[in-house]
C-alpha cells in the first residue's frame, strides 16, 4: 500500500508523525506529506520542536519562534522556540505569585528560585510539551504532522503516561518548595485553603490537558506513526528494536518508509565501482527490509542528486512518494 493509498484508506488519521534515528529523512517525509495534502486541499500544519530549526532550512524560512507561518496556500509550518516559552512561563509564575499574595514586586528569594527552575532540563521538556499540547488540541487544521526529533525523544513524548507522572512530581515538589517559602508566605498573610484550591484545579487543569493530547497521539483511530529507514544494516536493526519498543508501549506504528535508495537503473550505465559496490550492498539491504517488513512499506524513495530543500524539490519529492501531487 502506498502513502497515498494509505491517506485515502484512512481519512480519520490526522496527526502523523515520521520517526527514525536522525539523519534519515524525517523533516524530509513531514515536509513532503505536508505539501502533498495541502496540495489535496486540506488545511495542514506540520510542526516541530527541534531547536535545529529543520523546518525553516527545507522551506527555506526563517519561521523558529513564529508561531503558525504560512508557507503556500493550505500549508503551514511552526517550530516552537522553548526558550521563549521558558520566559512566558517565568512570567506566568511571577504574575501568579503577585496576584496570589496582592504584592508589586516578587520576592528575591522566590525570584532567585523561578530563575534556578527554568535552567532544569524538566523545564525545558515541560515548555516542548506545553507546547505540543497546544498546538494538538487546536483543532484549526485537517491535518497535523509532527516533525519528531530523534526517537529516543519520540518514545518519550508517545508513552504520555510517564510524562504525567513527571508533572506530578514536578508540581509536588513546587509545593513542597513553596512550603519552605512559609515565613515568607507567613508575612503575607495568605490563606492555606485557597492555594490548596488553586495548585489542585492547576493540577486538574493540566491532567485534562495532557489526557486530551496523549488521548490523540496515542489513539489508533486518529494517528499514524510511520518510521524512516535506508537500506542499511545497523538502521535496519536499529528499526526492528525501535518497533519493538514502540508494541511495547502500545504506540500504534502505521508503517515503514525506506529513503535514500539508489537508483537500480544506475546499474545499467558506465558506473565507477565505488558505485557499484553501494548498489550491490543496497540490494542486499533493500531484500532485508522487503522480508522483514514487506507490505508495511509504505514508499521507497531514491537518493536524490542534492538535498530536499525549497518547495521545487519538496514537489519532486511528493511525485515520486506520492505519484504525482494533483
Ligand atoms: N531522498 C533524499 N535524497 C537526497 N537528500 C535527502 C533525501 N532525504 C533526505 N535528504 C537530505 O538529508 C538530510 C537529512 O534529512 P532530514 O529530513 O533533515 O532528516 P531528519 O529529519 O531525519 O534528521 C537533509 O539535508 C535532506 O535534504
Ligand atoms: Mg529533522
Amino acid at each position: 500500500m502506498s502513502l497515498r493509498d494509505f491517506f485515502e484508506k484512512y481519512p480519520e488519521r490526522r496527526y502523523l508523525m515520521f520517526g527514525g534515528k536522525g539523519g534519515l529523512g524525517k523533516t524530509t517525509f513531514s515536509a513532503t506529506t505536508a505539501y502533498w495534502l495541502a496540495k489535496q486541499g486540506y488545511k495542514v500544519l506540520v510542526f516541530s520542536v527541534d531547536p535545529q530549526a529543520s523546518l525553516s532550512d527545507i522551506f527555506k524560512r526563517d519561521i523558529f519562534g513564529k508561531g503558525a507561518v504560512e508557507i503556500m496556500p493550505n500549508l503551514y509550518a511552526q517550530e516552537v522556540d522553548a526558550d521563549q516559552r521558558i520566559k512566558a512561563y517565568q512570567q506566568e509564575i511571577r504574575q501568579k505569585i503577585l496576584d496570589m499574595y496582592g504584592l508589586d514586586e516578587v520576592p528575591e528569594e522566590i525570584e532567585n528560585y523561578i530563575q534556578a527552575a527554568a535552567a532544569e532540563p524538566a523545564m525545558e521538556e515541560s515548555a516542548i510539551f506545553d507546547a505540543v499540547v497546544d498546538i494538538v488540541v487546536s483543532g484549526e487544521y485537517d491535518y497535523y504532522i509532527y516533525d519528531l526529533v530523534p526517537l529516543g525523544h519520540a518514545l518519550y513524548y508517545l508513552s504520555m503516561a510517564s510524562v504525567y507522572d513527571e508533572w506530578i512530581d514536578k508540581i509536588t515538589a513546587l509545593r513542597a518548595e513553596m512550603e519552605e517559602y512559609s515565613k515568607v508566605a507567613a508575612v503575607m498573610q495568605r490563606s492555606k485553603e485557597s492555594e490548596e484550591d488553586k495548585i489542585l484545579k492547576e493540577l486538574q487543569y493540566i491532567k485534562q490537558r495532557i489526557n486530551t493530547s496523549s488521548g490523540i497521539l496515542t489513539d489508533k483511530q486518529r494517528t499514524a506513526f510511520f518510521f524512516v529507514l535506508i537500506p542499511e544494516e545497523m538502521i535496519i536493526l536499529d528499526t526492528q528494536k525501535a518497533a519493538g519498543l514502540f508494541a511495547k508501549y502500545n504506540v500504534p506504528l502505521s508503517g515503514y518508509v525506506v529513503n535514500r535508495v539508489i537508483p537500480r537503473e544506475l546499474a545499467q550505465q558506465n558506473i565507477p565501482d565505488y558505485l557499484r559496490n553501494r548498489l550491490e550492498m543496497q540490494k542486499g539491504y533493500l531484500e532485508k527490509i522487503e522480508n522483514t517488513f514487506g507490505n508495511e512499506v509504505h514508499a521507497w524513495v531514491p537518493e536524490f542528486e542534492r538535498d530536499i530543500t525549497g518547495l521545487p524539490m519538496i514537489e519532486r519529492m511528493a511525485e515520486v512518494v506520492f505519484g504525482g501531487v494533483s
